[in-house]
């Protein structure tokens, strides 16, 4: 039996096994609410046996929305849906923890609904992925946005959430603030990381003050930016001491943003073992540092290296998205004896699927199905 299937608790909350489905935007949500089908598809994870579902990333501020049909947790009026979406879960079994976030510059809707509007960053340095300059954050803005992730981590709770995740990684707002490359900020909040990492750090207090002690609050991170001059791993290693130190209860290990190409989060053409948990190096280094659990995310797609992450140390618990969109079964699927590895080849057409109206699914599984259609007609 592999340590996959072993319980874990992480504050107050009891996991059944130790896999986590990674947030991942699935682009069903309905101006910022909940939908039917996204409960649908939250339901399928949990009757897959996914010990952790953490939703797609959910803004805090409509300034802070990052892609369409995103989820919202801005305002109070976002509650009734998720509160079906919670319960659901939890009758099939399941835990689910929400991802919260502010996009910053990496907002595709906000500048084509409202143009003018300035997009915030901590530095107005040009991005030349996303084409635009930020503005930079008045200190006013920072505590008021700040504020707002306070609020929405109450809202997860009070939406009967089992956890709150907080996005620091992939180059978002908080992992830009942490960028010495985006963050050029001469007051307290920019300089040496102990100043880049203020917002974040206030951030989790706020946060922490709103849920409680006793209310797991969970956070992403990037291991490494992979762009040069980007966020190193010597920095995230004082983060995710203090972070330990002030109560966080698990960080997920990511890395890369959207102008580390292939380097990015979600790294393309994962087809043998050796190339899968590519944060893993990354994680072990940080593992020698903290105790407090470790979640590993990225190009984990077979139970061989499941078992060897866990084998190493480097990590409490793994996490998968794109696996889990192709097959939302695929832990029960392990777990009952099928143990031949994901079905996911990587291909990245999820994210496309994902802009479509109909949201996220998996391009390749859907063209197999067809295929197996147009055949059995034959
Ligand atoms: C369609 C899609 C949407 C994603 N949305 C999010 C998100 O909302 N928040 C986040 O932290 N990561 C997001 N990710 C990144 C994943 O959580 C994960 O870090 C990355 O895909 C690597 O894991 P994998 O190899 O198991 O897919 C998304 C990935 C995909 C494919």
């Amino acid at each position: 039996m592999t340590a996959l299937f072993e319980e874990i608790k992480i504050n107050r909350m009891t996991l059944k096994n130790r896999s986590v489905r990674s947030a991942t935007w699935t682009g069903m949500a309905e101006h910022g609410h909940c939908s039917t089908r996204l409960i649908e598809l939250m339901e399928a994870l949990a009757r897959g046996e996914v010990g952790l579902i953490i939703t797609g990333f959910a803004y805090v501020m409509p300034n802070g929305q990052a892609l369409q049909r995103q989820l919202g947790i801005h305002d109070d009026a976002m509650i009734p849906n998720l509160l079906q979406l919670t319960e659901r879960v939890h009758a099939a079994n399941g835990k689910i923890a929400m991802q919260i976030v502010h996009a910053g510059v990496q907002t595709v809707v906000r500048q084509r609904q409202k143009r003018g509007t300035p997009i915030w960053g901590p530095s107005a340095v040009y991005d030349k992925f996303f084409r635009r300059t930020p503005k930079a954050m008045t200190q006013r803005e920072i505590k008021e946005t700040v504020q707002a992730f306070a609020r929405a981590a109450d809202r997860v709770k009070r939406a009967g959430f089992d956890a709150v995740q907080l996005h620091a990684a992939h180059g978002y707002l908080v992992s830009q603030f942490l960028s010495p490359l985006k963050n050029r900020r001469t007051d307290k909040y920019g300089g040496p990381i102990e100043n880049r990492a203020r917002f974040l750090f206030e951030i989790y207090r706020a946060v922490r003050k709103n849920v409680g002690k006793d209310f797991p609050v969970l956070i992403k991170l990037n291991a490494k930016d992979f762009v040069r001059g980007g966020l190193n791993q010597r920095d995230t290693l004082f983060v995710t001491k203090r972070l330990e130190e002030m109560g966080i209860d698990a960080i997920e290990i990511s890395g890369g943003v959207p102008a580390a190409g292939d380097l990015g989060p979600a790294r393309a053409k994962i087809h043998k073992v050796k190339e899968e948990a590519y944060f893993l190096p990354l994680a072990k280094k940080i593992k020698k540092q903290v105790s407090v659990p470790i979640i590993l995310v990225g190009g984990i797609r077979s139970l061989k290296t499941v078992n060897h992450i866990f084998k190493t140390g480097a990590a409490d618990l793994v996490s998968m998205s794109r696996p889990l969109i192709r097959e939302p079964g695929l832990i029960k699927r392990w777990k009952e004896g099928d143990r031949k590895k994901a079905k996911c080849i990587s291909c990245n057409q999820c994210f496309g699927a994902a802009r479509s109206p109909e949201g996220v699914y998996c391009v390749m599984e859907r063209q197999v199905k067809i295929r197996k259609k147009k055949q059995a007609t034959r």
